[in-house]
C-alpha cells in the first residue's frame, strides 16, 4: 500500500514519534509512507515527500513535526473538496493517515463520510480536548513546562512579594491550566469552563498574600470575564477555521489586581512555549502507541476509525464520534483544584 501522511494544526510534541511508528510499523506490513508537507495545504499544493526508516530514525525525541503543518481549512473554497480528492487519486494513495485535533480530524471525517476515502486518524493536541480520548499526546509535554515554568516564578515571585498571574493555552477547555494550578500549587486557577467572581479572586489572592507573602495565579487563555462575557483576543482576525486567536487575559488581570489590592502585580504568558521542545516520556510512549496502531488500522483497512487511550488501552473509535464534542473539565474534578485556593 502507498500511505499518506499529515500533521495539521497547531504542532505539539509527539508528532514526530508518531511518523516513526507509522513508518516502522508499516514497513513490517511492506507499505510505503509519504509525508504530505504542511497539512491539507500539502495536499492542495501536491507537496509530499517520502518517509523512510532511515529519514524517521532519531526523530521521537524532537519536537514540531519534520512534515510541517498548518491551519489551512481545505474546505473553505468551493472545490477544494474535489481538488483534495483528485490529487488523493493521482498521487496513488491507498490510504491516508491525519494527525490532528478537532480541525484537522473534522476536515478527515467529512472526507471519509462524504468523498469515502480510506482514512485513519490520530488524535494530538496540547489542549487535551477530544471527547474520544482519555489523553491526547502534547498535552503531558505542556502541562509539565508550565509546571516548571510557574515553579521557576514562584521564587522571584516570593523575593519580591508580588502576584505572579500565569496566562497559559487550551482554547475553551481549561485542562492545562487545571492541571497546571493544582499540580505548581496556584492560589487560585481560572478555566473557561467555571465563570468566575473578581471579587472572589481578590479575596483569595489577598489571603495567600497574607499567609506567604506572594500570591500564584493561573489563568487559561480562554476565561471569560464576568462583565463582558467575553475572553481576551490577541487578534481581531479569525484563523481558517473561524477560531479566534486568543491571549492577553493574564496582562488585564494582573493590571485589574494589582489596582484593586494594592499589591504589585506582574504577568507572564507562557503561550507556544507549552508547544515546543522535546516530548515528555509519557507522550513518548502515547505518541508511539498511537502510530503503531494507527499502521494496524490501514492494514486492516478499517477505515474511519480514530486510535483513543481509553485508561491504559489503546481502541479505535469511529471518526465522526471522535470530533462531535469537546472535552472539558468537570466540575467535580475542578474540586481538587478549588480546594487550595486562597
Ligand atoms: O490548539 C492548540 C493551541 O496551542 C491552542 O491552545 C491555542 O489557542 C492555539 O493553538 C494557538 O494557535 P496558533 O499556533 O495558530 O497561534
Amino acid at each position: 500500500m502507498k500511505i499518506g501522511i499529515l500533521t495539521g494544526g497547531g504542532d505539539c510534541p509527539g508528532l514526530n514519534g508518531t511518523l516513526r511508528a507509522v513508518v516502522r510499523r508499516s514497513a513490517r506490513y511492506g507499505h510505503e509512507v509519504n509525508g504530505i508537507i504542511d497539512g491539507w495545504k500539502g495536499l492542495l499544493e501536491e507537496r509530499y515527500m517520502p518517509l523512510t526508516v532511515e529519514g524517521t530514525s532519531g526523530i521521537l525525541s524532537i519536537g514540531g513535526t519534520i512534515i510541517g503543518s498548518s491551519r489551512t481549512n481545505p474546505l473553505r473554497e468551493a472545490g477544494n473538496k474535489e481538488k483534495l480528492v483528485r490529487h488523493f487519486k493521482k498521487t496513488g494513495f491507498d490510504a491516508l493517515v491525519a494527525i490532528g485535533g478537532e480541525d484537522t480530524l473534522g476536515v478527515a471525517s467529512k472526507l471519509h463520510q462524504e468523498e469515502g476515502i480510506p482514512l485513519i486518524g490520530v488524535p494530538k493536541t496540547i489542549d487535551n480536548d477530544l471527547s474520544a480520548t482519555d489523553f491526547t499526546f502534547g498535552f503531558d509535554t505542556a502541562v509539565n513546562v508550565a509546571m516548571e515554568s510557574v515553579d521557576r516564578l514562584q521564587t522571584t515571585t516570593a523575593s519580591h512579594h508580588r502576584v505572579m498571574v500565569v496566562e497559559v493555552m487550551g482554547r475553551y477547555a481549561g485542562w492545562i491550566a487545571f492541571y497546571c494550578g493544582v499540580i505548581s500549587s496556584a492560589d487560585v486557577t481560572l478555566v473557561p469552563e467555571k465563570p468566575f467572581d473578581m471579587d472572589d479572586v481578590l479575596r483569595y489572592v489577598k489571603s495567600a498574600y497574607l499567609r506567604k507573602h506572594y500570591a500564584m495565579v493561573v489563568v487559561a487563555e480562554g476565561v471569560k470575564f464576568p462583565e463582558t462575557h467575553a475572553e481576551v483576543w490577541k487578534d481581531v482576525r479569525l484563523d481558517e477555521f473561524g477560531h479566534a486567536i486568543l491571549g492577553g487575559v493574564g496582562d488585564v488581570l494582573a493590571r485589574w489586581i494589582e489596582k484593586e489590592s494594592g499589591i504589585q502585580a506582574r504577568s507572564v504568558t507562557l503561550g507556544h512555549t507549552l508547544r515546543g521542545g522535546s516530548p515528555t516520556a509519557f507522550d513518548r510512549m502515547l505518541a508511539t502507541r498511537f502510530g503503531v496502531a494507527a499502521a494496524d488500522l490501514v492494514d486492516h483497512r478499517d477505515w474511519g476509525k480514530m486510535v483513543a487511550l481509553k485508561g491504559n488501552t489503546i481502541v479505535s473509535v469511529p471518526l465522526a464520534e471522535a470530533v462531535a464534542t469537546l472535552k472539558t473539565v468537570p466540575p467535580e474534578l475542578f474540586e481538587v483544584a478549588e480546594t487550595f485556593f486562597g
